[in-house]
């Protein structure tokens, strides 16, 4: 399935963060050569020593904030002599409660970011970006599965950075029609890398349902707060397309070799989902049987924001780059498991009291 040959040196912008840790790893074992930029500011060099041991191989490190103004001379030299093929562009902040408290900042660091990356890129002659991006550029009113031309509609701060990053990106396509541009669109990624040496680390209070769980599972946390069990879905809490990340870091090698392999420039929206819902409930369930460990858990209010069931039409990356999810929702469980449990602390880097 993987094309030999097209974008093999490749910089990873956030390659040091809980997505971008798994795309190094499958990009390297696909042969490919690396340069990641990362500032660290939610994220560990832990985690990239660890991709080197998983993969047996080396990584070049620019540690840069590509948002700031005055590292961008620096970004600009060192990728130019690093001579890429393209980049896979993660570099930025995402969560959506802090984006609402901080809408300005939101957009400073993540457009400002993807501005110097592409500025970067395009100095170099690498006109090639596979964006990471979110289901959540989604309107509410989609009916499931949803396909990429589903109505558009973020309903914060951090998901509209994410439709604006990707309008960017086609408008620069328009503008030079050498670019080839593939805008990612993840639905719920969850799990660890198979190892247990990867995973998701957040700092602080965990604002997404796999890491809390983990952390109400490993007795970090005492109990689940379940938002909302008065949903029309078959169990009446929130249904999601929850996607294992080394599905999802594939999907990426997947997206490289099917832009290296096009004669002519093009941008793509495409989903990266399963296809499939699972409940919040039904989450719960899988977890326990995975950790054999209790995860008390308590119906709470709704979140603001939520929307009741998303799941994606995945049928397009099929169709364009060979690619479907492969792993289950026990193998996420599991996978998300052998990681908390080997690393209670995550990587142990000093965090913000929790
Ligand atoms: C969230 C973000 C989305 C982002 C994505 C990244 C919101 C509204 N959306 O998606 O923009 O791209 O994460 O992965 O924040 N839940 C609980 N208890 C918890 C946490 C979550 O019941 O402590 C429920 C939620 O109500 C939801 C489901 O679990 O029904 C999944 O939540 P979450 O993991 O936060 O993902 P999304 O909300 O789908």
């Amino acid at each position: 399935m993987t094309r030999k040959g097209g974008a093999q040196r490749i910089v990873v912008a956030g390659g040091a963060g809980y997505i971008g840790s798994h795309v190094c790893v499958e990009l390297l074992q696909g042969g490919k050569s690396l340069l990641v930029i990362d500032d660290f500011s939610n994220s560990s060099p832990e985690a990239l020593k660890r991709v080197r041991e998983i993969s047996g191989a080396d990584i070049e490190l620019l540690r840069a904030d590509l948002a700031d103004p005055a590292q961008e001379g620096a970004v600009i030299e060192r990728v130019a002599k690093f001579r890429p093929d393209g980049a896979v562009h993660l570099a930025g902040l995402k969560a959506v409660g802090e984006s609402v408290a901080e809408p300005m900042r939101y957009y400073r660091v993540n457009l400002g970011a993807t501005l110097t990356l592409v500025k970067a890129l395009d100095a170099a002659g690498a006109r090639l970006v596979v964006f990471s991006s979110s289901a959540t550029v989604y309107g509410e009113r989609n009916a499931n599965p949803v396909p990429e031309t589903g109505a558009l509609g973020p309903t914060n701060p951090y998901g509209r950075t994410k439709l604006f990053i990707e309008e960017m990106l086609r408008d620069l396509q328009r503008a030079d029609e050498r670019w080839k541009i593939c805008n990612l669109r993840y639905f719920n990624p969850v799990g660890a890398h198979a190892s247990g040496r990867l995973g998701e680390d957040p700092a602080g209070v965990p604002n997404n349902l796999f890491p809390y769980i983990a952390q109400v599972a490993v007795g970090r946390r005492a109990t689940l707060a379940v938002f909302g069990n008065d949903y029309p879905t078959r169990d009446g809490t929130g249904v999601r397309d929850f996607i294992h990340v080394e599905d999802l870091a594939r999907g990426h090698g997947a997206a490289l070799d099917h832009l290296a392999g096009e004669k002519k420039g093009l941008a793509l929206d495409v989903n990266l989902g399963t296809g499939r819902g699972y409940s919040v409930l039904e989450a719960v369930a899988a977890f326990k049987r995975a950790s054999n460990r209790d995860i008390p858990y308590e119906i709470a209010p709704r979140r603001e924001g939520d929307v009741a069931e998303i799941f994606a039409d995945a049928s397009l990356a099929r169709a364009l780059f060979g690619w479907r999810a492969e792993k289950s929702l026990d193998d996420m469980c599991a996978d998300h498991w052998r990681w908390q449990r080997d690393n209670p602390d995550g990587y142990g880097r000093l965090k913000p009291q929790s």
